[in-house]
């Protein structure tokens, strides 16, 4: 029988599936079938958060205003490119430890941790203190990962969220926090950072 696409829409179910979410299948790498599964699932959190994170820089390139609208729609636009890039490394990473990595956005939407954004449009010292949050939220998952696949002997992936993953992290959370000096959130203290969560409220 030909192949018929509205039959094909029926089929989305696990019937389908040649490997689940959540597991992780062998690999000739050295590493335990237990090390491999931990791995992945600490790498699935942070691609969902790190997918999020790059769609939010998305999200404020485009809506940015204000005095300093064209630095920061330029620079959103260049962190945006670079966590692009770690989506990728991320997701090629579990893959290679033989795990399943998560790719849609409703599956990434109820996977992520990073705190909700509204669909409309904030002015850029929200938009700033947002992507500091998340920021924080990766770089804190990717140091705990990285001491855990370090100590475990996965190398590779602690080698990765280092190199890469907390590196870049640690570099835009710079750049970012830098755009809120004189703001009096840019050191992230949480009594300042609930003020201005109130004053936006
Ligand atoms: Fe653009």
């Amino acid at each position: 029988m030909k192949n018929n696409p509205s039959q094909k829409t029926h089929l989305a179910g696990r019937e389908t599936e040649i490997q689940q979410y959540g597991t992780v299948v062998d690999r000739p790498l050295s590493l335990d079938h237990k090390v491999r599964l931990a791995g992945a699932d600490s790498l699935n959190q942070i691609l969902a958060d790190t997918m999020t994170l790059r769609d939010m820089y998305k999200k404020h390139h485009w809506q940015v205003s204000g005095p300093t609208f064209y630095q920061l729609h330029l620079l959103f636009d260049k962190h945006y490119g670079e966590q692009s890039e770690l989506v990728d490394v991320l997701a090629e990473r579990i893959q290679t430890l033989g795990g399943v990595a998560i790719a849609m956005a409703h599956d990434v939407a109820e996977t992520s941790r990073v705190a909700r954004v509204p669909r409309g449009r904030e002015d850029a010292t929200m938009q700033l203190f947002r992507l500091l949050q998340a920021h924080e939220l990766i770089i804190a998952e990717a140091r705990e990962a990285a001491h855990t696949a370090g100590a475990s002997g996965d190398d590779g992936t602690n080698d990765l969220l280092v190199s890469d993953v907390l590196r870049r992290n640690e570099l835009q959370v710079w750049f970012v926090s830098e755009q809120l000096a004189g703001a009096g959130i840019a050191d992230n203290n949480e009594e300042a950072a609930g003020s201005l969560v109130t004053a936006h409220a």
